[in-house]
């Protein structure tokens, strides 16, 4: 056997137990490349006669011939392996358990509408809600605002329409008459909800949250507000006493009207409520007015009774030390990570509000 058989018959064997493409690779510039076997064969054929040339030279063609089928058949045949290596290798099993899952977290927010209606709904009170996109009649008029009233400029009305007619709600008090409007008294809700003002500060945005309260029946008395509000306002803050101030006030929907705030103070950058001698406006409230009892088929000589809207997201703030009401809406995950709440610990009175 010629030595170039050998060298062949050595290649062959090498290509025929090749694992990879890489090994393949090597193998195809030993025997194709530039300083390969068959180059090598070639460049010796100017030695030989005319005939053993023509000889030589078809033998080696063959040869070359036989490698380059071996070569190809075994691309193919690697390349099937090599993906179903890497398909196994890749496969992901799902029964395994999870090592890193992150909990999402509940939002401040919705973990304190949760917690407020879950003290309401202890003392019977029952959960509606509205659109956020209203008409300026059950924003403003029904709640006997009239056209051209101060309080409309008050609120920083976002209006939708040029005529307008149309605007994003400024309070969840139109809740209040489309539920007098589709059923008869007495009422007993809360109305939690988006609300819209044109407004932003370290305590306002233009977006913010408020739980409207309403409480009408034959003998509802200014009493029953303040006693309503104190127990709610012991519950939420899980505390035994609170600093709490009734300031009269004014509403167009209420009379008398009155706002509620809560004593606080700044400690270490943090919130801390029930004492301290700064004031926090949580919530505006008073009797409803006849007028809109009226517009929402009540009758004002047999039934009458109070209603509050509170500021939630001030009240998550004052509750869990947060003191950039701006922060709330930022889709910051670090921040909600820190202030968000476990999902699975679902508010209930029974078993606690926030533990
Ligand atoms: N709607 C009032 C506000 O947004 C709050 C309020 C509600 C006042 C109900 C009285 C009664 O400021």
């Amino acid at each position: 056997m010629s030595d170039f058989e050998k060298i062949k018959n050595k290649l062959k064997n090498k290509l025929i137990e090749s694992k990879n493409s890489q090994e393949v690779e090597s193998i195809k510039a030993e025997i194709f490349g530039k300083n390969g076997l068959i180059n090598s064969e070639f460049k010796k054929l100017g030695s030989l006669s005319l005939e053993d040339r023509k000889k030589v030279a078809s033998e080696i063609n063959n040869i070359k011939q036989e490698l380059t089928k071996l070569f190809n058949d075994k691309a193919i045949a690697l390349s099937d392996s090599e993906i179903d290596e890497q398909i196994k290798k890749e496969r992901d099993d799902v029964t395994l358990p999870e090592k890193d899952f992150r909990i999402g977290k509940i939002h401040p927010v919705s973990q304190v509408i949760d917690e407020i209606s879950s003290i309401f709904s202890e003392i019977g009170f029952s959960v509606e809600e509205g659109p956020d996109i209203e008409t300026e009649y059950y924003n403003f008029t029904a709640l006997n605002t009239p056209e051209n009233h101060p309080a409309k400029d008050m609120h920083d009305t976002f209006y939708i329409e040029e005529d307008m007619k149309t605007l994003l709600r400024t309070h969840t008090s139109p809740v209040q008459v489309r539920t007098m409007l589709k059923g008869r008294p007495p009422f007993k809700i809360i109305a939690p909800g988006r609300t819209y003002r044109s407004d932003s500060d370290q305590t306002h945005t233009p977006m913010f949250h408020q739980l409207e309260g309403l409480h009408i029946d034959k003998n509802i008395t200014m009493g029953h507000l303040k006693g309503c509000l104190n127990y709610f306002v012991k519950e939420f803050f899980e505390v035994e006493k609170i600093k709490m101030r009734f300031r009269p006030s004014h509403f167009p929907f209420t009379e008398p009207s009155a706002e509620v705030d809560i004593g606080y103070r700044i400690e270490n950058n943090k919130i801390v409520i029930g004492e301290g001698d700064k004031w926090l406006e949580i919530l505006g409230c008073g009797m409803v007015h006849p007028n809109v009892l009226k517009n929402s088929k009540v009758d004002p000589t047999k039934f009458q009774g109070f209603a509050f809207g509170i500021g939630i997201d001030r009240l998550a703030m004052l509750k869990y030390g947060i003191n950039d009401l701006r922060s709330f809406f930022e889709c910051d995950y670090r921040w909600l990570n820190y202030y968000g709440f476990d999902p699975l610990n679902v508010p209930t009175n029974y078993r606690g509000l926030s533990k």
